[in-house]
Order: C-alpha cells, then sequence, then structure tokens
C-alpha cells in the first residue's frame, strides 16, 4: 500500500491535521489559485450516494489542475462481477496516480493492500469518512482558534454514522470534549450519552446527523415531526445554546427531521460554510499526498 494513503484519521498525527487546516486556510487567502506542478490523473470511484463529497473533491481535482474522471459502476464491469481489488488495481496499471473511493464496507480498503498508488478514503460503511472530519475541524477551528477544550454535541444516528466516528476520536486527540445525544439504541459510546437539552446548552458546536435509514436493519417508525420534537433542532432548543455556539450538519440534511427547516440557515449554522471547507481541504489533501509545497 502507499504511505500517503489518507484513509482513517488515524493515518494523520496531530502535526500532520494542523498542517492540513492550514494550508486549507492558506488556500483560501493568499494560495487560491495555486496549482499542482504537473496535471495528476486522478480517478473518484463511488459506490454509493454522494453530492457533497464526489463534487467537492471533483472541484479541488479541477482547481489543482488534475485530469479527473469518475467511474461509473452502473456501466463498469463490476456488473460482470469483478472484485474491488480487481476494479482499483486496473486503474493503477492504466496510469492513473491517485484514486478517491466510497464504499459501503466497512475497511474495504483492506482488501487493496496490493495497491500501490495513493488512495483518499470518502467514506467506508459506518466506519471512517476523514476528509468530512477535517473539514469540520476546519469549520471549527475558524470559529474558535483552537480545539482545546472545545464542547462538541453530535446527536442523532451515531451508530452508523462515519461522520461522528471519525470526528469524536480526533477532536478528543486534539482536546477537545465530545458528549453524544438522540435516541440511546443509536448511541453506541454509551459513556458520552448526554440529553438533548442538556447537551445544546453544554455545546460550543452542536452538530446534527441525518438516520442512515440505508444502513438500518429494522424500520423505525417514529413520525419526523415526534423525532424532531424529541430528538432533533429546534427554534426552541437554539434559543438554549451559547452566543458563541454554531450549529453543524455534514449534510444532505432531511430538513424538518433532525433540525428544523428555518435553522439551516440560521445565523449560528456553519452547515453551507463547511461545504465550502471541504473543497479547501480536499485541495490541501492532494497537496499533501502528491507531496508538494506552496
Ligand atoms: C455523510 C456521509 O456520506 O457519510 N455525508 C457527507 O459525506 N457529507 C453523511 C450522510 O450521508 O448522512
Amino acid at each position: 500500500m502507499n504511505s500517503n494513503n489518507i484513509l482513517t484519521m488515524n493515518d494523520l498525527s496531530v502535526n500532520d491535521i494542523m498542517k492540513i487546516l492550514h494550508d486549507a486556510m492558506l488556500f483560501s487567502n493568499s494560495q487560491k489559485d495555486w496549482q499542482l506542478s504537473k496535471s495528476r490523473l486522478v480517478a473518484n470511484l463511488f459506490f454509493e450516494p454522494s453530492t457533497r463529497t464526489h463534487y467537492a473533491f471533483l472541484s479541488a481535482q479541477h482547481q489543482l489542475g488534475c485530469k479527473a474522471v469518475n467511474f461509473m459502476e452502473e456501466t463498469s464491469s463490476v456488473k460482470k462481477g469483478e472484485s474491488l481489488y480487481d476494479t482499483v488495481k486496473t486503474f493503477e496499471m492504466l496510469g492513473y496516480e491517485a484514486v478517491v473511493i466510497r464504499h459501503p464496507q466497512d475497511q474495504y480498503f483492506q482488501q487493496l493492500q496490493g495497491v500501490h498508488i495513493p488512495i483518499i478514503n470518502a467514506g467506508d460503511g459506518c466506519g471512517n469518512h476523514p476528509s468530512q472530519c477535517l473539514l469540520d475541524l476546519l469549520t471549527i477551528y475558524q470559529e474558535f482558534q483552537t480545539f482545546q477544550n472545545i464542547n462538541l454535541f453530535i446527536v442523532g444516528d451515531i451508530k452508523h454514522s462515519r461522520v461522528a466516528h471519525s470526528l469524536i476520536e480526533t477532536l478528543q486527540r486534539l482536546g477537545g470534549n465530545v458528549r453524544l445525544g438522540g435516541p440511546k439504541e443509536w448511541v453506541d459510546q454509551e459513556e458520552l450519552y448526554m440529553d438533548i437539552d442538556q447537551g445544546v446548552a453544554w455545546a460550543d458546536a452542536v452538530m446534527m446527523l441525518r438516520i442512515q435509514r440505508e444502513r438500518h436493519t429494522t424500520i423505525t417508525h417514529q413520525k419526523k415531526e415526534d423525532y424532531l420534537q424529541m430528538y432533533g433542532l429546534t427554534q426552541e432548543r437554539v434559543q438554549k445554546m451559547k452566543p458563541h455556539a454554531i450549529i453543524l450538519h455534514p449534510a444532505p440534511v432531511n430538513r424538518g427531521v433532525e433540525i428544523e427547516d428555518c435553522l439551516v440557515e440560521h445565523e449560528k449554522s456553519r452547515i453551507f460554510k463547511q461545504m465550502e471547507n471541504g473543497v479547501l481541504i480536499r485541495k490541501a489533501l492532494f497537496k499533501k499526498i502528491f507531496q508538494e509545497e506552496f
């Protein structure tokens, strides 16, 4: 495997993380038009639906001067029974210099030991989502200029959320505090559980999550109005937030389910800012894997 792979947040030290965040901030200021020293051929392999992640990677690739292609599962030899390993190895042999992969299987990358080009994980099942984690961290850092003692309250379907799994571990490593809320059966780290009304008042950042119905084995029958009242972010709950506290959501947002419609663009919300940061972070990741400096 390539030593520049970015598969989980554990592949990155605290120094690596801070360097990526600083590079991303330079991309939004003095290095807006910076490009890679040569045009790299890269491929995006998405085996699950995606809007933000896929097109943020693509935007970053275009801005950096890469030649990017998008793999189409439906019209590929995967439909003829080809394995993930053989598919990715094919891209390597065709001259692609890096691949971005999203796949429904947890830790799909364990099968890719024999691939030598860098792989950026754009989400594995319920496991990891490092580029999302970094853009969430960037959004928090821009707001507070530190992670020390920052209180993050993540609410919703934690168990099935690779976003939450990557962020919980990493923010704690950076000196922040994490508490989790929502239906208890969806919180896999019980010791971090906090009641929703207590959590919103405690937090510097409240991150709401979508219910990942596609990963549920049993159907959730709860009506969306009941979910919003019990576990969602409502205007009433926003009143309880600290004056400086912000609202985050990795999106896609299910308006009126986990968050009241009018809060998506509330003054406390950084939801669209997160998307903008997603391009900056992915530019910083390509700069890192191709080992280039400004
Ligand atoms: C998340 C994902 O795919 O894990 N979305 C994203 O990447 N921005 C969250 C989700 O699908 O709910």
